[in-house]
Formats: C-alpha cells, structure tokens, sequence
C-alpha cells in the first residue's frame, strides 16, 4: 500500500496504472475507518486490479462547525486497518484540494431539498464538489458507497448522470454493529450507554415491521411514540420513501421497494440510518 498526499503524484502513479490498463475501485471515505469501510474496500479489491481509497474530511458538506470539528480523525490506525487490503491511500490536506474557495454549483433537483438536504443546507453541494473532484483525479472504473447514507447514494449516481461520468457506482448494505446500530464514525464519539440507547432506534424501526400494516401513518406513529420515549435521543426525521425515486410513499403498496430513512441526534451527535422494508 502507498500513501500518498498531492493530486500530482495521485495522477502520475495512476496514469501509469491506467496505461498497464488496469482497473480502478475507488473508495472514498472521511477516514475513522471501521467495518463499513471495510466492506466497501473489499467488494472493491473484488472487482478492480487496483483500489484507492481516499481518506478526506471535506469542510464543505458540513454544515455545523462543531460537527467537524469533532469528527473523528486517526490517520495512522485507518491506514493499520486497510494496509492489507488497499493499493493506493490518498490522504490530501485540505489546502492541497482547496487552495482557492471552492465555487462549484450543484442542482439535483427536489431530491436534495428533503430529508439531509433539508436539515443540513449546502450538504449536499458539498458532497457533490469533493466526490466530483476525487472522480477527477482518479477516474476510476467503479466508485463504493454505503447505503446508509441513502440520500448521498441517489445524489452521486444523479452527479454521475448529469456529468456524463463513465463511471460505475456500486452500492454496499449498511453493516451493524452487534446490537443493530448502524457502523458510523461517529459511533466513536458516542459513550457505551449512549450506543446502546441509539442501537434501539433501529430495534424500533425493524419492530414496527411486525405490526403487520402497510400504512405508513400506523407505522410511523408508532416509531415516533417509541423513539419519543428515548432519552436522549431527538428525532429529526423518519421517512418512508420509494426506493427508486425517493418520493415519500403513504403505503408499503405504493412501490415496488420502499425503504425508511430515519435521522437523530443522541447526546450532540447526529446519526442516520436506513431500513429496507420491502
Ligand atoms: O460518505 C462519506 O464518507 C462522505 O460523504 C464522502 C462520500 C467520502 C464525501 O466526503
């Protein structure tokens, strides 16, 4: 595995790979790696000769400084962690991707104003500029993304569309920790209890599977009184969408798949999950 930390030695050492005609997975993470990550890097070692993956705290999609300032950051143990199962590690600074203010403009649509895009303005602009970017200079075959963040996912295969990328995105299911709650790495910021509090936000929602009910009132009524009864956990959304296009469905019956999309803030960390429900 090589480190490397500017656009112009990530360009050469993959023009030469390109020229060999290898294939390319990118990864793109912010780092605080954990088993998500993992999954991610493997399908990509599975599909490509070659994997990079980029390890970048992108200021731009956060829209609360606290937030990224907290964000968990330990270079030295994500690159223990991956070592054995990554070719190429881009760890840029932040001066070596912004060296001048950032004035790219993304328009996705009414898929960007609901759910993350409406809780966090400019989110997404900002996740679209750095993975842009990144597709930039690496230009890879295939790009892995988790599905946890479901929004996100939507958005970059709309970024693809819009940009003409030749770029294959490839989607990987959200891996739990032991007790159900989703692998984030703001799990980390989270004490014992607080995990334990927040995995049962997913007990809740896969629970409400079992009320039997296509309507999504019934099911969303009672997700919203169990989690109420959490303390501390705030709920910022819960939403029951079409898989395909994101519009929110008022009964399982009304797509062919249909997923919840729930938000929350325990403690001061916001977490997100996603549940497939059919
Ligand atoms: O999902 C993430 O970790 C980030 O949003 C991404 C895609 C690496 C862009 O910064």
């Amino acid at each position: 595995m090589i480190l490397i930390e500017t656009i112009e030695k990530l360009k050469e050492v993959l023009f030469r790979i390109r020229s060999n005609g290898k294939t390319i997975g990118l990864v793109p993470t912010m780092g605080a790696l954990h088993e998500g990550h993992i999954s991610l890097i493997k399908k990509a070692k599975s599909e490509n000769q070659v994997v990079v993956v980029t390890i970048f705290i992108n200021p731009l999609q956060f829209d609360n400084p606290n937030d990224l300032e907290r964000y968990p950051r330990d270079l030295e143990k994500d690159l223990l962690l991956i070592e054995s199962i990554t070719d190429i590690v881009f760890a840029p600074s932040t001066q070596e991707i912004f060296p001048t203010e950032p004035m790219e403009s993304y328009n996705f649509g009414e898929i960007e104003t609901i759910m993350e895009g409406a809780s966090r303005p400019g989110h997404f602009n900002g996740v679209a500029t750095i993975v842009k970017r990144l597709f930039d200079y690496v230009q890879p075959n295939r790009a892995y993304f988790g599905e946890k963040d479901f929004q996100q996912l939507a958005i970059i295969r709309k970024l693809v569309e819009q940009t003409k990328e030749d770029i294959t995105i490839v989607s990987c299911p959200v891996v739990r920790e032991s007790t159900g709650l989703a692998m984030s790495s703001r799990n980390q910021l989270l004490s014992f209890a607080k995990r334990n509090i927040a995995s049962k936000v997913y007990g809740i929602i896969n629970k409400s599977k079992a009320l039997g009910t296509p309507i999504v009132s019934k099911i969303s009524e009672f997700v919203l009184t169990e989690i109420k009864k959490l303390e501390p956990v705030t709920l910022d959304y819960f939403t029951m969408i079409d898989e395909a296009t994101l519009q929110p469905v008022e009964s399982l019956e009304d797509a062919k798949s249909v997923v919840a999309c729930v938000a929350f803030v325990i403690g001061e960390i916001r977490l997100i999950d996603m549940i497939r429900f059919k």
